[in-house]
């Protein structure tokens, strides 16, 4: 049977990625979203919808996890990757219905939806925010979110897994950590510096700058998440991290660099349920998943620089 992807989140920053990714490689792909605004406005969601709507072998479909008909998507489904969730912290003590029914309720109805595809592999993605105020390690450690979204995205871990040991289908899971690079997220930090360094604004740092990251490039993550459509074991977290671990303030000291001139920082307290140190050793992944480091914090944020430098 020939290969059939249901990406959701297609439009988001990573699952966009996703998508033309598989597109590149000559997969066919049944791209959806919600296209939810919240977060950030839906506006740059459009944007990237449109754009993966005309690669090739690529359909595009707004359905909402929640709420959407799943007997109105093909039935030839093949592979799933879950990139489709509420991310970040904050929204998520304001708003936790949104939180728990997209990144739980939502999952529910694919996974059961799911049963009647002849699956070969789920892809649920998941993230560092499951460990906690520290993510130190490799996949065996304590699983203690400090978040009400740490919290649904590990409930989410176990729905998945919960599927594979009851009704077989093939869930594999897959920890992100800080995921940057061109087509970041408007809300996350770097995106954040950056536009305000490129405007000549102050920008607002929330904690000290020492919390600490190890950040993953987009390329890397999208790689490492495809061949886990194929290579990914059923039953199995992986932590898809890079290896080189930076603080907030160091990045802001190579943004200035690629700026070019001092920035102006607010300090303000830290983030509710923030994490101090991520330091995700992704030895599994790299072994089995082929995850690699292709470039430095410097030339990832350069990227990323330019990217918003073009966006104007
Ligand atoms: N960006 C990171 O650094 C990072 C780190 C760890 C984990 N993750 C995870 O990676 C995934 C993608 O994150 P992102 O940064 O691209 O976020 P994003 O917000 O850009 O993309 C998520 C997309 O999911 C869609 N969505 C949400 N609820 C939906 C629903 N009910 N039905 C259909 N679509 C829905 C949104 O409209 C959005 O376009 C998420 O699962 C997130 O938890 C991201």
């Amino acid at each position: 049977m020939s290969k059939l992807v249901l990406v959701t989140g297609a439009a988001g920053f990573i699952g966009s990625a996703v998508t033309e990714e598989l597109s590149r490689l000559g997969t066919r792909v049944l791209a959806v979203d919600a296209l939810l605004d919240g977060l950030y406005p839906s506006s740059e969601k459009t944007e990237r919808f449109h754009r993966v709507s005309e690669l090739p072998g690529v359909s595009t479909m707004k359905f909402d996890l929640r709420t959407g008909d799943f007997d109105k998507l093909p039935h030839d489904i093949t592979h799933v990757i879950n990139e489709a969730a509420m991310p970040g912290l904050s929204l998520s003590w304001s708003d936790f219905d949104l939180y728990s029914s997209c990144n739980i309720s939502g999952l529910s109805r694919l996974l059961d939806a799911s049963r009647r595809w002849p699956l070969e592999k789920f892809v649920q993605v998941s993230t560092s925010s499951v460990y906690g105020a520290q993510a130190i390690g490799d996949e065996k450690q304590a699983l203690a979110p400090v978040s009400p979204y740490g919290v649904t995205k590990l409930a989410a871990e176990h729905l998945s897994f919960a599927y594979w040991r009851e009704s077989g289908i093939p869930a594999t899971v897959l920890r992100y950590f800080s995921v940057y690079g061109p087509g970041q997220r408007p809300d996350m930090a770097y995106r954040r510096f950056i536009t305000k360094a490129l405007r000549g604004e102050p920008l607002t740092l929330f904690g000290s700058g020492k919390q600490s990251r190890t950040n993953t490039y987009i390329a890397d993550c999208v790689s490492a998440t495809v061949t886990a459509l194929e290579l990914g074991r059923p039953g199995i977290a992986y932590n898809i991290s890079g290896s080189e671990q930076r603080s907030i303030t160091e990045a802001l000291e190579i943004i200035e660099g690629l700026v070019g001139h001092p920035l102006e920082i607010v300090s303000h307290d830290a983030v509710r349920g923030d994490q101090v140190e991520t330091r995700g050793d992704s030895s599994l992944a790299r072994a089995e998943l082929g995850l690699v480091d292709s470039v430095t914090l410097e030339t990832g944020l350069a990227e990323e620089f330019r990217w918003l430098q073009s966006k104007g």
